[in-house]
């Protein structure tokens, strides 16, 4: 699975769709910037969003929201104190880690320790091997269960009680059983918080500190009203934003599943107060329904819900795809009570309640939140869709099975030759179908090697133009997926694309 993601991760930079940030002076961490082919993916999957969310949706809205908010709004919503995470140094190698997810990956690998032991055995006895016997028996697998247990459960204590000191302890405790970095001079643990800062205006008294916002919700929160009141909208009702999104990460990997830079796709949704978590059952099942419909299979999503809650919210669960790298999350969903309108009419001194004209009384709605990051779903959207596959002649073909919808180009036209009149008649069609949907011309090199580049970069239809097309208007219009390959009338193309590439 790590040979996949190195793949995954190569074939984007190859075929244009994500670069790392300011390549040419050596890159900057954890940021990066979307290519040719990127772009068009990531926009096509912010429609999907947009559109399932606002336009489907009589009682959700948009809006779209500074990036700079008054400073005050970080410290109601909690993020000036509280949006931190555990660091911790190594003074040996001088790198530095967050605490709980240096113990996080020893727990994985206490976890690999025990599966790569039953596939030894599973080897080893063939048919004869009963799996569950040996997992309940064989003592290393025994011994590595307990340590993991062990470990877990005291860290879930630390993390519970927020007790730093427990949290170097489990690192340094987990040294002996397991070596980490095969040192234990590490400094104290202490929070970081994550937001970046930076300075506003220039006055004489001194320039006013702001932050790059760490999550796009606030943006919302202090408009409730404005849009509630101009919308005339009717609790429940909800308000979408989609924007970008800082965090001062202190681990900086797995490609762009963490990123210092990144977009959000938020929705808080306005309820009435007791009617909270039957809103936050509604939209767990939508959400989960608007991932399984990509096509990815079922499997591909689990959720995962939450035992310790922040202290403002009342049910949580993330929404879980099954990355390269193990199941992570894409997706939260938080039911956040009255916290956040409570906190800004609190530290505003502005009203932010709603007056509910069914039930003639005034009060501040609750709360529930759906927030995806388009960053990890583009990398969901790659992971399921890188494939490799044998062919008849022996040769490789990758291929990003893309669902047709968020595919960057979705018809490739392709001139047999480039002679005989072949290429005006392609330019001809392309020029009657580039405003339905992304086509791309293409008369480089064979019709082999073009069917390849398409396949790399995931355009689901090409439509070959040969001397026949001159004479009936007809074209061959070969899929992706099967290969196969079909002869239409170009007259036919427009709708044989437009059915196939809607969700
Ligand atoms: N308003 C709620 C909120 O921000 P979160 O769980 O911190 O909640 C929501 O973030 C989503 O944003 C995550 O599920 C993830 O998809 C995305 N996200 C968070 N931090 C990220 C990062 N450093 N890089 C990429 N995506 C991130």
């Amino acid at each position: 699975q790590e040979e996949v993601f190195k793949k995954i991760i190569s074939h984007s930079k190859e075929y244009g769709f994500v670069f790392p940030s300011s390549e040419i002076y050596d890159g900057l961490s954890a940021v990066y910037d979307y290519g040719q082919n990127g772009v068009e993916l990531k926009n096509n999957l912010k429609k999907y969003w947009w559109d399932s969310m606002v336009l489907l949706h009589e009682n959700v809205v948009g809006i779209d929201s500074a990036i700079f908010m008054h400073p005050t709004i970080w410290k109601a919503s909690g993020h000036v104190d509280a949006f931190n995470d555990p660091l911790i140094d190594n003074k040996d190698s001088k790198k530095r880690y967050r605490a709980d997810v240096l113990i996080e990956d020893h727990l994985a690998k206490l976890d690999d320790k025990i599966e790569k032991e039953v596939q030894k055995a599973a080897k080893r006895f063939g048919d004869s091997f009963d799996e569950q016997m040996f997992r309940e028996t064989n003592p290393r697998v025994l011994e590595n269960r307990q340590k993991r247990d062990e470990v877990h459960s005291r860290f879930a204590k630390a993390l519970n009680d927020n007790n730093l000191e427990d949290l170097r302890q489990i690192i340094l405790d987990c040294e002996i059983a397991c070596p980490i970095s095969g040192t234990r001079n590490w400094t104290e643990v202490r929070q970081f918080n994550l937001m970046f800062s930076t300075e506003m205006g220039a006055t004489s008294d001194g320039a006013m500190k702001v932050y790059l916002r760490p999550e796009s919700a606030q943006g919302i929160f202090v408009n409730f009203l404005n849009v509630q009141k101009t919308g005339r909208m009717k609790v429940p009702f909800g308000i979408a934003q989609i924007g970008k999104a800082f965090r001062n990460e202190i681990v900086a990997r797995q490609f762009i599943f963490r990123m210092r830079e990144f977009e959000q796709m938020e929705m808080q949704f306005f309820v009435v107060p007791g009617e909270e978590l039957k809103w936050f059952e509604h939209w767990k099942k939508l959400r989960m329904e608007w991932h399984q419909a990509l096509g990815f299979g079922a499997d591909k999503y689990r959720f995962h819900d939450h035992d310790k809650l922040a202290h403002y919210a009342n049910a949580a669960t993330d929404i879980e795809f099954e990355m390269p790298f193990g199941f992570k999350e894409v997706e939260g969903i938080h039911s956040r009570t009255d916290f956040d309108l409570s906190q800004h009419e609190k530290f505003s001194g502005k009203k932010m309640q709603y007056f509910d004209p069914e039930l003639n009384k005034s009060y501040t709605p609750y709360v529930v939140e759906t927030s995806i990051g388009v960053d990890r779903m583009f990398l969901s959207i790659l992971a399921g869709s890188y494939c490799e596959e044998t062919l008849e002649n022996g040769e490789t073909r990758v291929m990003m099975k893309f669902p047709a919808e968020l595919a960057p180009v979705k018809l490739a036209i392709l001139p047999l030759v480039r002679k005989d009149g072949l290429p005006e008649k392609a330019r001809e069609i392309m020029d009657d179908l580039k405003f339905s949907f992304s086509c791309q011309y293409d008369e480089k090199d064979s019709i082999g090697k073009r069917y390849r580049r398409h396949d790399a970069i995931g355009t689901p239809f090409c439509a070959t133009i040969d001397h026949q097309t001159l004479e009936d208007n007809t074209v061959t219009v070969r899929y992706r997926d099967s290969m196969e390959q079909e002869r239409v009338a170009i007259d036919s193309l427009q709708n044989i694309i437009a059915q196939k590439t809607d969700l």
